[in-house]
């Protein structure tokens, strides 16, 4: 089919990509020139496994293509989606300017009849306004063209994007309309063989599904934060605890581990943008608040234990910290907690010698050059001179160190464990102090 995408973000590219791969004629379309023509010469500007390959070989056949001109991509999609940025505004709304000017411009190229899919995270009744402002322009163009608006919305994660694009395990579309979701049907086809993963729904409930999904996993983590806090009051260990509960299949293993609080471009945001819905809408959605606010005292975590481990003093001390992105398998430093511990330990007078596999480049455009932070080419070069060790991301490189060589080398040797990874014992063993999250022994 022929399919035009506006925003080549994550969402954007990554869908497009996929679209192409699956035998669909897809145009993507940014008001960024540089980022336009670095795409049609290979660069891709987000760190993402697997998107690359897809993105040269498509570009390449001829599939999928990029412009900054919208007015021949419009004339172009049978499918029209939006996955532009909906970033929150000053009050954590989720601000919607970008999206509406896409719809404004559509509205100024339309001229016969077209699906526009919404697949960015958008407030619920969203697709009405978008339907609105496409047919306010055609009103003032005086022309009379038929258009549907379906709400679409992506869950793939990042570091996983192209394999949770290409193997959805459900496609969620928002539609009153039998036309559009007949296209949508057509479209999604090829994903959809084994067994149907469509699940139809009304445009607001699919709007609010996306929410829901992402308020859901980000409640989990933040009640096992909190389980992990008791345990080590009352001297148990989270993670034998996770395994306990973990193996109730009501409960499940997913998205029950501890660590120093999750981040990333999509919890933070859409757990704050749902909790303003609701507001919006009379309602006082205070487990939402909560949610945010245990996340926001757990990004705190490692920097109060290593305040604690130098009985409070923490001037002149060298931290070495492995991973800085907010989760393995990406370059993003969007509400990482490595940033709120980076800024804590600076601003108590500390220096950070940090390393993460792909980051480097962000925490520079992030923190510019200064003297206080030294960003070393492997995990090992963070040791020297430091006094203890953090680990903040949980990259498989950091998974199984040679705890021998840390101890040698760190001044004080002792480890801060921000997800869990290392047995205590075998740290322990090795001769160097262990504090984790919920563990029972970091008090
Ligand atoms: C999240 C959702 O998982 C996707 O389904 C969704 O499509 C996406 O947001 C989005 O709305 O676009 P993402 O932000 O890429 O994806 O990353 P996750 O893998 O969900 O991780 C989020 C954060 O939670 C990370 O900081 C991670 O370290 C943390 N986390 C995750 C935990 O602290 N504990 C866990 O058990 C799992």
């Amino acid at each position: 089919m022929k399919v035009t995408i506006f925003g080549t973000g994550y969402v954007g590219l990554v869908t497009g990509a996929c679209l192409a791969e699956m035998g669909n004629h897809v145009v993507c379309v940014d008001v960024d020139q540089a980022k336009v023509d670095g795409l049609r010469n290979g660069v891709i500007p987000i760190f993402e496994p697997g998107l690359e390959p897809i993105v040269r070989r498509n570009y390449a056949s001829g599939q999928l293509d990029f412009t900054t001109d919208p007015a021949p991509a419009i004339a172009h999609g049978e499918l029209i989606f939006i996955a532009v940025g909906t970033p929150p505004d000053e009050d954590g709304s989720a601000d919607m300017k970008y999206v509406l000017s896409v719809a404004r411009t559509i509205g100024e190229h339309l001229d016969r009849y077209a699906v526009v899919v919404n697949k960015s995270t958008v407030p619920v009744g969203t697709a009405d306004r978008v339907r609105k402002a496409i047919d306010d322009v055609l009103g003032e163009r005086g022309a009379a063209v038929d258009f549907d608006v379906v709400s679409n919305p992506e869950f793939l994660k990042e570091g996983d994007a192209v394999e949770d694009c290409l193997r959805p395990d459900r496609i969620v579309v928002g539609s009153s309309s039998e036309r559009a979701v007949a296209r949508l049907r057509k479209l999604y086809a090829p994903f959809n063989r084994n067994h149907d993963r469509m699940v139809v729904m009304d445009e607001r409930s699919a709007e609010l599904t996306k929410y829901a999904a992402n308020a859901m996993l980000a409640t989990k983590i933040s009640f096992m934060n909190e389980i992990a806090n008791i345990a080590e009051r009352v001297g148990a260990d989270v993670e034998l605890v996770r395994q306990g509960i973990g193996a109730d299949p009501r409960i499940g293993y997913h998205f029950i581990y501890p660590g120093a609080g999750y981040g990333g471009s999509c919890f933070p945001k859409d757990v704050q943008a749902l909790e303003r819905i609701a507001r919006g809408h009379g309602y006082d959605a205070r487990l939402l608040g909560m949610v945010e606010a245990v996340n926001a005292q757990q990004k705190t975590r490692l920097f109060a234990q290593i305040q604690k481990h130098f009985d409070g003093d923490v001037a002149g001390k060298t931290v070495a910290l492995w991973g800085l992105a907010f989760k393995p398998n990406t370059d993003d430093m969007r509400e990482a907690p490595s940033r709120r511990l980076m800024e804590a330990l600076w601003e108590a007078g500390a220096k950070v010698r940090a390393y993460d596999p792909e980051a480097r480049a962000e925490t520079t455009r992030i923190y510019g050059e200064r003297d206080d932070l030294v960003l070393c080419d492997n995990a090992y070069d963070t040791l020297q001179g430091a006094d203890v060790l953090a680990l903040v991301t949980e990259w498989k490189a950091f998974r199984s160190p040679d705890f021998a060589r840390i101890e040698a080398v760190l001044k004080n040797p002792a480890i801060f464990d921000g997800r869990n990874l290392y047995d205590p014992r075998v740290v322990e063993d090795a001769g160097i102090a262990y504090y984790g999250i919920g563990r029972g022994r970091s008090l």
